[in-house]
Formats: C-alpha cells, structure tokens, sequence
C-alpha cells in the first residue's frame, strides 16, 4: 500500500486525514491535488456501497496544509464488519498525518438545530454493541483511552473556524447506531435520556480507530433531517443527500478555513 502511494505522490507527507461524509465529497474541490488513488487500488482500503460515497483518496494541500481526504467511508453495517476503516486509518497514521476530520450526516436530536445546522462533535456514545478493536492484539494497545477522544483543542480550532466562515457552529453528543435502518422514535428518546444531541451510522469506529492508531480526532456533524419522532414525517436517504448538498458549501468553508490553519 505505502508502495502504491509513494508511487503516486512521491515524498508526499499528509498533516491531516480527512473523511468526507455522505454527499460531502465535494470538498475535494478545496484541494490542490498531487494525486487521487481509487480506494480499489489501495490494500487495506474499502470499497463504498453507499450513494454519495465515491471511494476516492485524494493528496494534496488546501491552503499550505498537506491532506489526505478520503472521498467516502465504509459503514458497520454494509458487510456488518466494526473494522471496516482499520486498514485505511492506520495508512494515514502510517503516511505521517498526525489528526483525523471527520464528517458526517446525522440525525438532530434537538429542535434548536434544525436540518442544515452543523456541530461539532464533542463526545460520542457508541451505541452499536460493536468495537471496531474487537480481536485486535495481544496486548494492551487495544484498552484505548477514551477520554478527550475528540480533542477539546482542535475542536476549539473548529469553533473558531466556523465563526470566522460566519457559520454558526453547535457542539453535542454524536450517538452511534449501526444502521442501516434508522432508528425508531422511541430508540431516539432513549438516545435523548442518554445525553445524545446528534445520531449517526459513522463516526464512533473511526474515532476508536483512529486513537487506536495515535491520531488525534475532530469531528463536525451536518444536520441532514430531524432523527425519528421528533416531528412527523419519514425518514429516507434520499433527504441525506439533499440536504447535504444544499448546507455541501457550508461544511465546505469550514473545512477549508480549518485546514488552512493546520500548516
Ligand atoms: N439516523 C442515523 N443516521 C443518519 C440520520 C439519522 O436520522 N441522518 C443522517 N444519518
């Protein structure tokens, strides 16, 4: 893998992994790329079954920050294996990056951040019954340390991004549930009386993942609809990636404005 990126971008040292959620692929239109490798010709890395996830890894700067982004992610529930993105974190710890940003679509739990709003991920409950750390060892590098997990520095930086992109920028609780189905509305008043602000099908592994690997963690959420119950109406995937492509350019300036400091 190192083998085919090296080749790719040679002496090329990403300082930040980023992963684009559904229907934020977009952003790579942020980054001046060196080169963009198809995850299928990546060992380790998945292959997305999901629309709105290209399955592209993209090398390049945005601003004078070097960044790996990768264009779409797998999910638990897709060939229901916790570690889907092992491989592909541990590749970017390996290639040199130093954080990871994520994004995501997710579910709002509260009426103050209505479809479109954004929030940055301040801790997360992995509701999954799932680690994706599960047979990883001997040894004791798999007890990760949780606390902080989302790094309350960089999450700072994150904050401060948005309010210099004008972007109004909450903070919560990111809830993890495998998916595919969503969740039924009395699964999301259960999530409310746990602390849950925010719910997804991502997210909670990569974290793990990632601080398994010795990466620190940023995470901004993009309200796609209201999570089940909280006003009438269905749910589907369809609205996902509408929303995400009507708030894309919002997340978007965020992203760049965050990166650009990350030099
Ligand atoms: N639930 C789970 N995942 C999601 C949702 C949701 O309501 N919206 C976008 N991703």
């Amino acid at each position: 893998m190192s083998d085919v990126l090296e080749r790719a971008a040679p002496g090329f040292r990403p300082k930040v992994a980023v992963i684009l959620g559904s229907g934020l692929g977009g952003f790579v239109e942020e980054v001046t790329a060196v080169a963009t490798i198809p995850y299928a010709d990546l060992p380790g890395f998945p292959q997305p079954t999901v629309g709105g996830h290209a399955g592209r890894l993209v090398l390049g700067h945005v601003g004078p920050t070097p960044v790996a982004v990768l264009q779409g992610r797998a999910h638990y529930y897709e060939r229901g294996r916790a570690d889907e993105m092992k491989g592909a974190i541990d590749a970017m710890a390996r290639l040199g990056c130093e954080t990871l940003l994520q994004t995501n679509a997710a579910g709002s739990l509260r009426l103050d951040m209505p479809p479109g709003s954004v929030m940055a991920i301040s801790d997360h409950i992995n509701f999954g019954g799932i680690n994706p750390l599960f047979g990883v060892g001997p040894g004791d590098s798999r007890f990760v340390d949780m606390v902080d997990a989302y790094d309350p520095a960089l999450r700072t930086k994150l904050m401060e991004a948005a309010r210099a992109a004008n972007v109004v920028c909450h903070e919560g609780v990111y809830i993890f549930f495998s998916g595919p189905s969503f969740e039924t509305p009395a699964e999301i008043r259960a999530a409310r009386v746990l602390g849950a602000d925010a719910v997804g099908m991502s997210t909670a592994p990569e974290t793990i993942l990632a601080r398994h690997a010795g990466l620190k963690v940023a995470a901004l959420s993009l309200m796609t609809n209201y999570a089940a119950g909280l006003v009438p109406g269905a749910l589907g995937h369809d609205q996902t990636l509408a929303v995400a492509a009507a708030a894309a350019d919002k997340v978007r300036l965020v992203l760049r404005t965050f990166l650009e400091g990350c030099a």
